[in-house]
């Protein structure tokens, strides 16, 4: 099997790297010459565990090439994968598709065999159909099978999420396209991964449809931690329990201050769109993007209320800034809002953050970027968790009460007991639980 690859973004490269793992020769191709040559050199633009390796491994054994020539990718191919990005329209939240029909048309100018045409970039129900008709208009003289293959990759375990998936979902009308992907996600079969196929439509509204019930499962967990902390429940035993209902799941009820990332907040204001330009308007899903874009600026009120209202000339030192450990990546990340509306509150801001600062500082300013927690800590008024890094959950609670100036700890990722918190010096703030101070 040859594919080819279009795009080394997150999705293209992480999909790319993992095909050639299996066996597929791979060659993939994007427009930024740099990022082909340092792919060329083995170097990967992004941060992901594991990542690197495998696309050394790749480029090794001889299944993983990168150019910028787009023929020399599409060259013998059987499948071309189309992986470019469909970030949010400015003003009004639509998917961009502009990126996903460009690389269609150029694909079919180019091609010289028949193909299957197949979409990862997430895109709105009805995409594909509309791919099929540019392809076969542009190329009447082909036989050009359009296929959508959503992916469900979660930044920092993106690897693990490819090579075993919970099912793999495949949209394609034709006996030719379902035998090439079946064929493609053929070493799967040893772990007896379900693949789901569907028409076109179908595949592209599970994305859709999944992002936005995960996205619906965590503003939910947040909306209740709110009641836990006015009623004296706790979140986290609330979050087990219904977890431990098999009806509900255990997986994405963590609280937190508001999700992030790449994904939900651009696909869950999509899918409204969506939903309504087909004047059946998802009423549940328009409340949880209200919902997680007011978690975010209630956070600062918390912090506020701790300081009894005023913020002025005090010094907060944050740990991780990212929208979620083992990334570097600050899309949508709430700290992108919480820390500007703490700055014009008038608070001093030190932070660190392992894998994130470089990437940050393009979207947060006057902040003093510090080489290690400890250096964030010193002589501030609180140590504020955004972001549950592996680094942060064993903090040394002695040399923090040394070095800073009230021992206040206000962590929104719920990453300690209330017990250990109890024996250490610190007043602890979390997320719908009870406050630890030194008198309890
Ligand atoms: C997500 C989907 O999980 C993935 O299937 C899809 O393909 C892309 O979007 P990702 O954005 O990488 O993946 O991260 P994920 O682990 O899902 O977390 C998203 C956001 O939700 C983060 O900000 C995270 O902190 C938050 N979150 C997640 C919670 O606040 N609570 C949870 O229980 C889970």
């Amino acid at each position: 099997m040859r594919l080819a690859m279009i795009g080394v973004g997150y999705v293209g490269l992480v999909s790319g790297a993992c095909f050639a793992q299996f066996g597929v020769h791979v060659t993939a191709v994007d427009k930024d010459l740099q990022k082909i040559k340092d792919l060329q050199g083995g170097k990967i633009p992004i941060y992901e565990p594991g990542l690197e390796a495998l696309v050394q491994q790749g480029l090794q054994s001889g299944c993983l090439t990168f150019t910028d020539n787009l023929q020399d990718a599409l060259k013998d191919a059987d499948a071309v994968f189309i992986a470019v990005g469909t970030p949010s329209r400015r003003g009004d939240g639509h998917a961009d598709l502009s990126y996903v029909f460009a690389a269609a048309e150029e694909v079919a100018e180019n091609l010289s065999q028949p193909v299957v045409l197949v979409t990862k970039s997430t895109v709105p129900v009805g995409t594909g159909r509309r791919i099929l008709e540019i392809v076969e208009k542009k190329r009447p003289d082909l036989k050009i099978d359009v296929a959508s293959n959503p992916e469900f990759l979660r930044e920092g375990s993106a690897i693990e999420d490819f090579m075993r998936p919970d099912r793999v979902v495949v949209g394609a009308e034709t006996e030719n396209a379902r035998e090439v992907l079946r064929e493609l996600y053929r070493p799967l079969n040893l772990l007896e991964t379900p693949i789901v196929f569907t028409n076109l439509e179908t595949a592209e509204l599970i994305k859709y449809a999944a992002n936005g019930f995960l996205a619906t499962k965590i503003a939910f967990i947040n909306e209740i931690s709110d009641v836990c902390e006015a009623s004296g429940a706790d979140v986290q035993a609330v979050s087990k329990a219904i977890g431990l209902d098999k009806r509900i799941g255990a997986k994405f009820l963590h609280v937190g201050p508001g999700y992030g990332g790449s994904c939900f907040p651009k696909d869950t204001l999509a899918l409204v769109k969506t939903a309504q330009d087909l004047q059946c308007p998802l009423k549940i899903v328009e409340a949880v993007v209200a919902s997680n874009d007011a978690r975010k600026e209630s956070m600062v009120d918390k912090i506020e209320a701790l300081f009894n209202g005023d913020l002025t000339g005090k010094t907060i030192g944050v740990l991780g800034v990212t929208f979620k450990p083992n990334t570097d990546d600050m899309r949508e990340s709430p700290s992108l809002t919480i820390l500007p509306l703490l700055q014009k509150k008038g608070v001093h801001l030190k932070a660190y953050d392992p894998a994130g600062m470089t990437e940050a500082q393009k979207f947060l300013s006057e902040i003093s970027w510090e080489n290690n927690v400890y250096d964030a800590l010193k002589d501030v008024d609180a140590a504020l968790i955004l972001t549950e890094w592996n680094e942060f959950r064993a903090l040394d609670f002695e040399r923090m009460s040394q070095i800073m100036k009230t021992p206040l700890l206000i962590d929104f990722r719920n990453i300690y007991t209330l017990d250990e918190m109890k024996k250490t010096p610190f007043t602890y703030v979390s997320l719908g639980r009870a406050l630890v101070t030194e008198q309890n």
